[in-house]
């Protein structure tokens, strides 16, 4: 990669200056604006005056210690320090045959020191009605594991089901009580569902009977008592077959879905080791963990002897540090759950647990266009997958109206269901994660502007070339890639464009540097857009000779490569004809 290459030469001639030169390092970046060369380093300012030297003269004598001559045309020092970097031509177009000898990694190697993740995402609260919140934990987690693995990580997906709530003591004294059997028997689901509305119904309106008979029979079940566990044993899979069909739909699966009920066996024993060891302390008759300038403890077993969420968590760690010693957890929750993970990290800490790093992986909610909180249908549990419905619905319109290439109707369809699960999946992504962002199926299927529908059709744009000029793709890559072919790369357009497919790597870094993958969808953005330029000026099939056309088809081939990889990581389908 080479903003990691140049970084890496700069370390050199910069460490000859200074012992210490991260901070420095940084500061090697893309160019704003091709004026100002290609990159540029920002570096001589700060270093100057550390130096108590004068900037342009520290950056005169950072570009004599720099060996950088293959790489560049030309350094040079402008304004107030700044140091302009040009690549060579010859460079980029080597750069682009490596990749094109490496296409399934587009170039960019494993990382040298690979680490371990365990992924904590989707989590839905099973016989509750799955919500956009739990989408969007699901898409975000989906995506950081797929460009994780990608840059060669190792990484364990655990599905940490909510499947041990109250919720399920809501099911139960719904189904002791208000169950009908024969709706029961035809539509199961539908069942469930109504059951636990109108429980959940009773108790918000304030029915302290019913509240404490629901508790009553949650206490049942965490004792193990046999018609309780018969229930639970009987409901949950329909509830995961309604969650499983999600799954499907988005392309997802976990390694493990281990939830809250398969912890509970071990948390009598975490809680009283906690209080052994006087981490944790009886309060108000119940149990909890107390932190240094906070008066909020974590409970982690209530007056009546309940065990939390809380204390399955830390039961979670101590499982997960034993079975898969991770060097990272991340955990993909909305925001209001931030407290819950300070604290539990906190508590790791206190347990001695040293040797993990962990990350609360936070996100802002999901809105609806009138900006309150999105509800999918009231409480349905059919929600989610009536949101995918919707949502393929509407793309099977769009497709229809302005197909070009004249599809069958089975390939409509497909089309359909790409862009309009991939539309979900990357308004999401797109967005910066700590912020809100407003659900709009028109914004989230436009064919232009930052939608997977604009990158899908840009990919299958590049696809129709090779296809209207009769080009097997295959065939030419082999064919550039063997007698030392050397693309040109004379027209601007498809410079900057040659530029953008080779940024695709640090796209990738830097989406896993703070867990974000809305870089990623940028970086791609901008890519598409470089491409629309390139196509705009320059003629591909139609190019004046043979050189130029050949350069011109690899630049298009890597583009839709890059396209496709890219959308493959956030989870996302291609099309080769829409
Ligand atoms: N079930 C939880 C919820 O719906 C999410 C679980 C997150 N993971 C965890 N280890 N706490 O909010």
């Amino acid at each position: 990669m080479i903003l990691d290459l140049l970084r890496s030469r700069f370390e050199l001639a910069v460490s000859e200056f200074v012992d210490d030169v991260s901070e420095y390092i940084d500061l090697v970046r893309y160019s704003q604006d091709v004026r100002f060369g290609d990159y540029q380093a920002n570096i001589a300012m700060p270093l100057a005056k550390r130096l108590s030297r004068k900037p342009r003269e520290v950056a005169d004598e950072i570009i004599s210690r720099l060996r950088i001559d293959d790489i560049c045309d030309s350094v040079e020092v402008a304004g107030a320090g700044f140091i302009n970097i040009v690549l060579r031509d010859s460079f980029l177009a080597e750069c682009l045959c490596k990749v094109l000898a490496d296409v399934d990694r587009m170039g960019i190697e494993a990382v040298k020191k690979p680490k371990k993740f365990v992924v904590d995402y989707s989590g839905p609260n099973v016989a509750k009605p799955m919500h956009v919140g739990h989408l969007r934990s699901t898409v975000l987690g989906n995506a950081l594991t797929n460009i994780l693995r990608f840059r060669g990580h190792s990484v364990v997906t655990d599905n940490h089901l909510g499947d041990w709530g109250t919720q399920f003591g809501m099911i139960i004294f719904g189904y002791k009580n208000y169950l009908d059997a024969d709706l029961y028997c035809r539509q199961p689901v539908e069942e469930l569902s109504r059951i636990y509305r109108f429980v959940r119904g009773k108790i918000d309106a304030g029915d302290q009977e019913v509240a404490a008979n629901v508790l009553a029979e949650t206490a049942k079940l965490h004792d193990g008592n046999a018609d309780n566990l018969k229930i639970w044993h009987e409901v949950m899979p329909y509830s995961m077959n309604e969650i499983d069909l999600i799954y499907r739909r988005l392309g997802i699966t976990f390694d493990y879905t281990l939830g809250e009920s398969f912890y509970h066996p071990m948390l009598s024993e975490v809680v009283d080791d906690l209080i052994g060891r006087g981490i944790a302390r009886e309060t108000d008759g119940a149990i909890g963990i107390f932190f240094d300038g906070s008066d909020t403890p974590m409970l982690i077993r209530k007056k009546d002897g309940a065990y939390l969420y809380g204390t399955t968590d830390i039961a979670t760690i101590l499982y997960r540090m034993r079975e898969f010693k991770p060097d990272v957890i991340l955990y993909l929750t909305d925001f209001r759950q931030s407290l819950h993970f300070e604290q539990l990290f906190k508590t790791a800490r206190m347990m001695g647990i040293n040797e993990v790093e962990f990350a609360h992986v936070k996100f802002g909610a999901v809105l609806g266009e009138d900006g309150k909180p999105f509800k999918t249908r009231s409480g349905d549990t059919v929600g989610l997958n009536g949101l995918l419905d919707e949502a393929e619905k509407r793309a099977l319109e769009i497709v229809k109206s302005n197909d070009r290439s004249k599809l069958s109707d089975d390939n409509c369809n497909e089309v359909a269901k790409s862009i309009g699960i991939g539309g979900i999946i990357y308004a999401d992504l797109s967005q910066n994660r700590e912020s809100d962002y407003i659900f709009s199926y028109d914004k989230m299927l436009a064919m232009n502007g930052n939608t997977a529908a604009y990158m899908q059709y840009a990919y299958a744009r590049v696809r129709s070339i090779f296809a209207k000029g009769n080009i097997d793709v295959k065939k030419f890559r082999k064919e550039v890639g063997t007698d030392g072919f050397k693309p040109e790369l004379k027209a601007d357009a498809e410079r900057m464009l040659a530029k953008e497919i080779l940024k695709f790597g640090d796209a990738i870094d830097f989406a896993i540097k703070d867990y974000r993958p809305n870089l990623l969808t940028a970086y791609l953005f901008e890519l598409a857009n470089k491409y629309s330029t390139f196509f705009e000026q320059c003629p591909v099939l139609r190019a004046e000779n043979e050189l130029t056309r050949n350069s011109r088809l690899l630049l298009c081939d890597l583009t839709a490569t890059t396209l496709k990889k890219g959308l493959e990581l956030l989870g996302i389908k291609t099309v080769e004809r829409m």
